[in-house]
């Protein structure tokens, strides 16, 4: 008999989103309580052929290093930062996403962000359920306008293109900020491409869709919230360590700028201690861009599809370092 594959999950996924599609390979599931490769995964490395890992589970060189018979890292994820794909890419390893099943969803939440931070439903609602309903205030509970705002986009990729769609109809206008130029966005979207310094110095809303990468971490600190307008609002759906959390208390707490909705937070998960809970001007989701169970079942299909070509030696549908297929 022919000994199955031997495949590392970090985390259950729901019995009904795999069906049986992984019955082909025998798989060691992690604790689901702690982050990464854990100890009793870390056993069963040096025999492993597949890992299925999420956003949260570091997977340093170290790690894929003691694993000789690795044929593919499948992130249930769009991004990849958790890993070391350089490391990978240099031992010839395959390392898989899940994009575009999420832009959607990624895209709604952040808009429900800006209409809730911008029109402050944490605190109405909080304030309705203290009994402090007393009566129809004129000056009760006052938001900002998204109509005639400016709001400003820092990366234009698919899920930052999808949240100005679904601007358009709000009457704002829209500026962005894109390492590459795109006149065509410009022209789709009725949006202007800028500078950092513009987007900052001039926005009345501030969203986020860069990549964590080594350019983009802390592109907002300290200097760029000294920036912004003391009534900007800032969305973070894209990933924590692009801001500087500290800079950040600071900005909130000095009221250098109104408000922020962040769906991502560095550190994550934020410890209930943490000192941006006791920020009324902040308002936190647990990082749910893609928390949508008809999402969340898609974006588990594509990793285990990814998982499935990687052992079979084939092109992973969905692939962040393609090169590999070059390299040897
Ligand atoms: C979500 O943040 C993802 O990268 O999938």
């Amino acid at each position: 008999m022919v000994d199955k594959p031997l495949v590392l999950m970090t985390h259950d996924l729901p019995a009904d989103w795999i069906g049986n599609s992984l019955d082909e390979y025998q798989i060691i599931l992690g604790d689901n309580t702690q982050r990464g490769i854990d100890n009793k995964l870390k056993r069963y490395l040096p025999e492993a052929s597949g890992i299925i890992c999420l956003l949260d589970d570091p997977i340093s060189s170290e790690i894929i290093n003691q694993a000789p018979l690795l044929k593919v890292v499948s992130n249930m994820a769009v991004g990849t930062d958790n890993i070391n794909v350089k490391s990978c890419t240099s031992l010839g390893i395959p390392v898989g996403h899940t994009p575009g099943v999420l832009t959607d969803g990624t895209a709604d939440l952040t808009i429900a962000l800006l209409l809730s931070v911008s029109r402050r439903l944490a605190a109405a609602n909080q304030d309705a359920r203290d009994g402090k309903w007393l009566s129809w205030e004129p000056t009760g509970w006052l938001g900002r306008d998204l109509k005639d705002a400016t709001v400003g986009i820092i990366g234009l990729g698919k899920i930052g293109s999808a949240v100005a769609e679904r601007l358009k109809p709000f009457g704002c206008k829209l500026i962005f900020n894109n390492r590459s130029p795109l006149p065509d966005q410009e022209t789709n979207l009725n949006a202007r491409q800028v500078d950092l310094d513009e987007l900052l110095t001039t926005s009345n809303f501030i969203c986020l869709h860069v990549p964590l990468t080594q350019e983009t971490i802390g592109l907002i600190g300290k200097e760029e919230f000294e920036k912004m307008k003391p009534t900007t609002i800032m969305i973070n759906t894209a990933r924590g360590p692009v801001v500087t959390t500290d800079a950040l208390i600071e900005a909130l707490q000095n009221n250098q700028i109104l408000a922020a909705g962040l769906d991502v937070t560095d550190p994550e998960p934020l410890p209930p201690d943490h000192p941006l809970y006791q920020l009324p001007n902040c308002f936190i989701t647990p990082h749910i861009g893609s928390a949508t169970a008809n999402t969340r079942r898609v974006m588990a299909g594509i990793a285990i599809r990814n998982l499935k070509a990687g052992i079979q030696g084939k092109p992973l549908p969905y692939c962040v370092n393609p090169e590999v297929y070059n390299i040897f």
